[in-house]
């Protein structure tokens, strides 16, 4: 589907329902309530966004703790996701969800899969006519999910509800404990319910996308409080169609001249298209397959109490990072400099086969996973690396800016660690979260890959696992956000999105005026100025201020050319790794050289891209 229609069609909708609630006859409504989505395993933001019609930033905006810190969602969690709440047949509260039925649907999978229990069988029956055994292929599906608006016998502090469906490990402690608030005040917005019984909906009240708890609106009823309703509703229409517009623009297609980097690509990328799925026979052969009756090497497994006491009882003194899988911490570990990554999730039987397959993998320019510890919480080792990350040289005021030239190596180095676990590596990994912040910088200010293989862990592992499901947005392909392709075209795309960094310090989702409203990809600017017909001039503005003069026009010209074959819309007409380390190796060898202003260059470029 295309963005730019789903967007229109959004606001089209959002407007004319703007609309109709304002001359409703319904008191009882109100403009907003959120639903608890339990992410089961298998789904995605894409996913959920579409069957609940809200935005992916509207969600985002009400779960700043649960996505926006990590950029990822996990499996196994709960987000709260925006919906109107309106009367339903004059009698009770409730939105009306449409849903397009596929292939093998059924009113079960519907309800206690797609709708995370939002919904029950019966209450679609009671809406839908079409048989249970029989539901037509791309039949639309009325699916009600009921709401609450507060209760002024209540409380009047309280006007945002969650409608939150119970799981078998709920309590009412828990739930309470969740949102923060007293036990006796959900129970009395739930007369009679028990929240142990692990099923059914219950009503609690949530924060809105500020972080506050929004009080009871006076009057639910009149004019001037549907005019507000429509008003916010067509603003919050607006919006979201901003962030689609941001969305569009990253996938913009371009009749732009695309020879310039790739015809002679296509044989590479057919030779790697072969080792294209290279999570595939890994699968089958499977890591702990690979490791039966081998004797696990003791020296990587670690106590608990060793790590504990090597990062003093993972003090605050000692964290040096929090990511997407938990925080880090700084330790002196036998001698050695090492990082701790804490994890809050437990390792299964495949978690920890694959830690041994990983510590085997030794590179450069990758950071080296010592070893692991299984007890209680999971815990990985690994070497401390002295510099901190590429995000902080770029961007944080009190580091000194990087020099060209060194820019230019960071891209060979990270470049050659993505090439070592695209094709190096038995099994070959696809890394899925190449950003700025997972680029390590040792002490020589040369570059190096960390976290590869995390994301497929959590991938082997069982449902008890929350599972990162999507990279970072401004980093992830189109067909990779779309539709979850996987290959290593994946990482090219992101490694793109890297070098696009390195020339402009810029982060991957540029927030103009500091408003989300005005916030582009760096990939869909890098693109506004490369397609002029005189670009150089003009990407000069884009080079990072802190360099000033002090680089060769003609180097970030062909990095930026180099960025823009990675970040093709289509993956196959992306270089392989192999191309774009044979590519840097030329830029980064003969940075001098380089004589201004010649196309020819470009194909000289090119034809080492394409290994001509
Ligand atoms: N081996 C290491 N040596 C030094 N610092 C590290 C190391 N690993 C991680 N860090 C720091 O901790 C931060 C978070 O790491 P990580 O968990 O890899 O982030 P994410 O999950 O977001 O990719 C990194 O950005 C880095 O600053
Ligand atoms: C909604 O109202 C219609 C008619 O007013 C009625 O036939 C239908 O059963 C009602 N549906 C539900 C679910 O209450
Ligand atoms: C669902 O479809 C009906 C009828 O086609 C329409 O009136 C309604 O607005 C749709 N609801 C949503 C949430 O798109
Ligand atoms: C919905 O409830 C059913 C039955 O309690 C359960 O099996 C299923 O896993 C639940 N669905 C989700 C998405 O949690
Ligand atoms: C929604 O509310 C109606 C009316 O109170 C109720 O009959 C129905 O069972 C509720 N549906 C769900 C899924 O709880
Ligand atoms: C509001 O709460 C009171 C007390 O718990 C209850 O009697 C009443 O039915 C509730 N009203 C609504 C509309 O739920
Ligand atoms: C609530 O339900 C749980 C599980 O069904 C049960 O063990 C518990 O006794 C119930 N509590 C009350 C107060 O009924
Ligand atoms: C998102 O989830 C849907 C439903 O499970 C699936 O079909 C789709 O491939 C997923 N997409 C991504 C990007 O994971």
């Amino acid at each position: 589907m295309k963005p730019r229609l789903w967007a229109i069609g959004l606001l089209a909708t959002v407007l004319i329902s703007a609309c109709s609630r304002v001359q409703s006859k319904c008191s009882g409504g109100c403009d907003l309530a959120l639903a608890s989505y339990y992410v089961w395993q298998g789904t995605n933001l894409t996913f959920t966004s579409q069957v609940l019609s809200a935005s992916i930033a509207d969600i985002v905006s009400y779960n700043k703790d649960s996505i926006s810190n990590s950029n990822s969602v996990l499996w196994g969690i709960r987000i709260n996701v925006p919906f109107s709440c309106g009367c339903i047949n004059d009698s009770f509260l409730g939105h009306e969800f449409n849903y397009t039925v596929i292939q093998g649907d059924t009113y079960d999978k519907v309800a206690t899969q797609y709708y995370s229990n939002l919904t029950t069988v019966a209450w679609l029956q009671a809406f839908n006519t079409y048989p249970a055994t029989n539901i037509p292929l791309n039949s639309v599906l009325k699916v009600v999910v009921n709401c609450s608006c507060g209760n002024s016998t209540v409380s009047k502090d309280y006007g945002l509800f969650i409608t939150y469906p119970l799981r078998p490990e709920d309590t009412l402690e828990s739930v309470a404990a969740g949102v923060n608030l007293p036990t006796t005040l959900l129970q009395s917005y739930n007369p009679g319910v028990n929240f142990s019984q692990g099923s059914g909906l219950v009503y609690i009240p949530g924060k809105d996308a500020n972080g506050n708890y929004p009080a009871l609106n006076p009057s639910t009823a009149g004019l001037s409080v549907g005019a507000i309703v429509g008003i916010s509703i067509a603003a919050i229409a607006v919006l979201s169609f901003l962030a689609f517009c941001i969305y569009a623009g990253i996938y913009r297609k371009k009749k732009a001249k695309e020879a310039i980097l790739l015809s002679g690509a296509h044989e590479l990328s057919d030779r790697a298209g072969n080792g294209s799925d290279p999570a595939k026979p890994s699968e089958s052969t499977g890591p702990a397959a690979g490791f039966t009756g081998i004797t696990v090497d003791k020296s990587l497994v670690f106590s608990y109490e060793e790590l504990a006491e090597a990062t003093e009882n993972f003090s605050l003194a000692n964290k040096i990072g929090a990511g997407g899988f938990g925080a880090v911490y700084y330790a002196e570990l036998r001698g050695e400099k090492a990082a701790i990554k804490k994890m809050d999730m437990q390792a299964s039987k495949e978690f920890i086969a694959e830690l041994q397959v990983l510590t085997r993998v030794h590179h450069l320019n990758l950071v080296r996973l010592i070893g692991y510890c299984v007890e209680g919480s999971l815990c990985v080792v690994y070497e401390y690396i002295e510099n901190g990350n590429l995000s902080e040289h770029l961007r944080r005021s009190d580091k000194e800016p990087l020099p060209w030239s060194t820019r230019v190596q960071i891209a060979l180095d990270s470049a050659r660690g993505l090439e070592y676990i695209h094709e190096h590596t038995v099994p070959a990994y696809i890394h899925r979260d190449i950003k700025s912040a997972n680029i390590l910088i040792d002490k020589d200010f040369h570059g190096k890959v960390a976290d590869f293989g995390l994301t497929k862990l959590t991938e082997v592992g069982s449902t008890s696992i929350p599972t990162r499901l999507v990279g970072t947005f401004g980093y992830m392909p189109p067909e990779y956000a779309q539709y979850g392709d996987v290959s290593p075209k994946v990482d090219v795309y992101a490694f793109g999105v890297v070098l696009y960094e390195l020339i402009s310090a810029k982060e991957a989702i540029v927030k103009a005026n500091g408003s989300v409203a005005d916030s582009r990809g760096l990939v869909a600017l890098f693109e506004e100025v490369l397609d002029q017909p005189d670009p150089r001039e003009d990407l000069r503005k884009l080079v990072d201020p802190k360099l000033g003069d002090n680089y060769p026009l003609d180097s970030v010209w062909k990095i930026a050319q180099l960025a823009r074959g990675c970040t093709k819309e289509n993956p196959q007409l992306r270089p392989s790794m192999r191309a774009i380390v044979v590519a840097l190796m030329t830029l980064s060898s003969s940075t001098e050289d380089w004589d201004v202003g010649s196309f020819y260059e470009n194909h000289a470029l090119v034809n080492l891209m394409s290994g001509r």
